[in-house]
């Protein structure tokens, strides 16, 4: 039993989400959602790129934080620092910058098949790395990292490049379509047993491999949207 006026572990948990998220909110500041609009949107009128899959949009960092949570309370995995998170489709970097604070990961990438997208990704990891280094010389700071996960991002098409190594995978999915979805399926076999994948909206086909272990409407940069949550069993 909690002692009255002490914090419950949920509250300890929402209050660290929300200044997370203050620090992130920070972080992106100067890039805001509509900024990685206009960004893919130039690059797909001048490449006449028309695929409903480089639609633009972008996760919230507290809807993401929450499922994390969830993990760790109930499966008690990413209790020590390692392992490494990905965004596939990481647009101008914030799913790739969400992962770097929910975790100390070992690493946390990002592909991203658009030039422009991947470029400012780029621009905004400085900035990332630039606030983190100051603020984890503080001596209160909200983090009990001992290094900054090292974040790296690759110009490339998720069904070329090798995630197979990846623990946690966020997949902001909404506008992917069946194909494409079928594709990463193929792929997220040969993850390991034990991984994760998040993918906003569209499921995973139906199969064995993957369990559905959470599923919740959270907001995302454009309206709620359904998150699935997968863990790998064999
Ligand atoms: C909805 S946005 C998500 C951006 C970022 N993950 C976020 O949540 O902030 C989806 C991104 O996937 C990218 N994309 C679509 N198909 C891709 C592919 N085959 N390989 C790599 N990136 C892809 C799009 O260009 C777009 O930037």
């Amino acid at each position: 039993m909690e002692e009255e006026g002490s914090p419950c572990k949920e509250d300890e948990i929402s209050a660290m989400i929300k200044d997370r998220s203050m620090i992130y909110l920070d972080i992106v500041k100067n890039y805001p959602c509509s900024f990685g609009k206009v960004t893919s949107k130039k690059e797909r009128q001048t490449k006449n790129l028309c695929s409903q899959n480089l639609t633009y949009g972008e996760i919230v960092y507290s809807s993401i934080a929450e499922v994390f949570e969830f993990i760790k309370e109930e499966y008690g995995s990413f209790m020590k620092p390692g392992g490494t998170f990905i965004d596939l489709g990481s647009g101008i970097g914030k799913g790739v910058i969400t992962g770097a604070l929910l975790h100390e990961f070992e690493e946390c990438l990002g592909v991203e098949i658009l030039d422009d997208l991947y470029q400012k990704s780029t621009e905004l990891r400085e900035v990332f790395y630039d606030y983190m280094s100051k603020l984890l010389k503080k001596k209160s700071n909200p983090f009990d990292y001992s290094v900054i996960p090292e974040i790296k991002l690759y110009h490339a098409d998720i069904i070329e490049f090798d995630w197979a190594h990846a623990d946690f995978v966020l997949i902001n999915s909404t506008c992917f379509d069946l194909d494409l979805m079928a594709k990463i399926y193929e792929k997220a076999k040969a993850l390991k047993e034990g991984s994760y994948i998040l993918t906003l909206t569209k499921k995973l086909p139906a199969n064995d491999e993957f369990e559905m272990i959470f599923q919740a409407k959270k907001p995302m940069s454009w309206a709620d949207a359904t998150v699935n949550l997968y863990k790998k069993v064999k």
